[in-house]
């Protein structure tokens, strides 16, 4: 058999180790064959592709990033996507895809599965939002970079008693920004699934001077005001999915502390240096598992299937179930970290 892979959204550190351990069992316990398409869906859809074989996976297990590259292409939202995607596959002898990607990646493969192309997904994304499954790959290290972070910063604030926001990443989930929060000991964690009280901010700001400790603010970049107001935006534009860019509400949240408590407040954007260099490994080693039963789902014909965490197992999961609704910090999830608040 010949197995086409493609990586697609925003990378993730992780995804070389999906992609050696997909070719590595593929070739030595199934005989499969390989192809890299390049770009995400782009590569399929324009015939772009690149040699994929053991050779090519040597050295890549701790490296960040893709060796594959990847896009936001949406087959969907071009003229006769799936015709040309189903040629492509049919020109380069693919019989199957395995397609590792986060929520708009792997709905392309549901959709491309329910007409009859031969995918199984693998789940990733840094904001570990996909209901399907325990954990996604890319989690784990971005949570450490942001916690670094967090440690470094108490340093600096409580040195110059400022107030310290930092921004992380996780568009409409709050997990990143929950679970730094919590192993960096923020005064305040703020995440989309709870519209914050900027009153309420603010005295958890002074009580923690009470201490004589300085504030550190984890806010994720989807986070809103309760008393009215929208996403903080960095541009309206929408990409072939319809997300915007966030980005901003770290600043507006660093004004109103410094307008509202007299205190200064700096913010700091964390951006994509959560996404960046070498994953953990914990990300590895969920990586090289999902890796593993996807190329054995591809073996069995199991098609239209996303592997899941579930415990420690890693199991398969109908893609439209994995991709159907978005996982969220829940109240009572939330309500431990407010423990720790003030
Ligand atoms: O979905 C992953 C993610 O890193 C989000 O946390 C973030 O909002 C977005 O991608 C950033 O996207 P881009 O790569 O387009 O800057």
């Amino acid at each position: 058999m010949r197995v086409g892979v493609l990586t697609g959204g925003g990378d993730c550190p992780g995804l070389n180790a999906v992609i050696r351990a997909v070719v590595r069992k593929g070739v030595r316990t199934h005989g499969f064959e390989f192809v890299g398409f390049r770009d995400g869906w782009k590569g399929p859809l324009e015939g772009l592709t690149m040699e994929l074989g053991i050779e090519q996976c040597r050295g890549i297990l701790p490296r960040g990033g893709t060796i594959l590259g990847s896009s936001r292409t949406n087959p969907f939202k071009i003229e006769n996507g799936v015709e040309r995607i189903k040629d492509n596959l049919a020109e380069h002898g693919v019989d199957a895809l395995v397609a590792i990607g986060g929520e708009d990646t792997l709905g392309v493969a549901t959709k491309l599965a329910d007409l009859g192309v031969h995918v199984v997904g693998v789940p990733k994304t840094i904001d570990n939002d996909l209901s399907g499954t325990d954990f996604t790959f890319g989690f784990d290290t971005a949570v450490n970079i942001a916690t670094e972070a967090i440690d470094r910063l108490h340093t600096t604030a409580e040195s110059h008693h400022r107030v310290l926001v930092v921004e992380v990443m996780g568009r409409h989930a709050g997990w990143i920004a929950l679970h730094s929060g919590i192993a960096g000991g923020a005064s305040a964690v703020l995440i989309p699934e709870q519209p914050f009280d900027i009153e309420q901010l603010c005295a958890n700001v002074e009580a923690r001077f009470e201490t004589s400790y300085a504030p550190i603010i984890v806010v994720s970049e989807g986070a809103v005001p309760a008393a009215g107001g929208d996403m903080t935006l960095v541009s309206g534009e929408k990409d072939a999915f319809g997300h915007v860019r966030l980005g901003g509400i770290g600043d507006r949240i660093a004004g109103e502390i410094e307008q509202r408590t007299g205190k200064e407040a700096r913010a700091v954007v964390l951006g994509h240096v959560q996404r960046g260099g070498t994953p953990t490994a914990f990300d590895r080693w969920l990586a090289t598992r999902f890796g593993l039963q996807a190329i054995d789902a591809v073996a069995d014909g199991d098609w239209g299937t996303m592997m899941a965490l579930r415990g420690t197992k890693i199991i398969r999961v109908p893609l439209s179930e994995g991709t159907a609704e978005l996982k969220l910090v829940s109240p009572e999830e939330y309500a431990e970290a407010q423990v720790f608040f003030g």
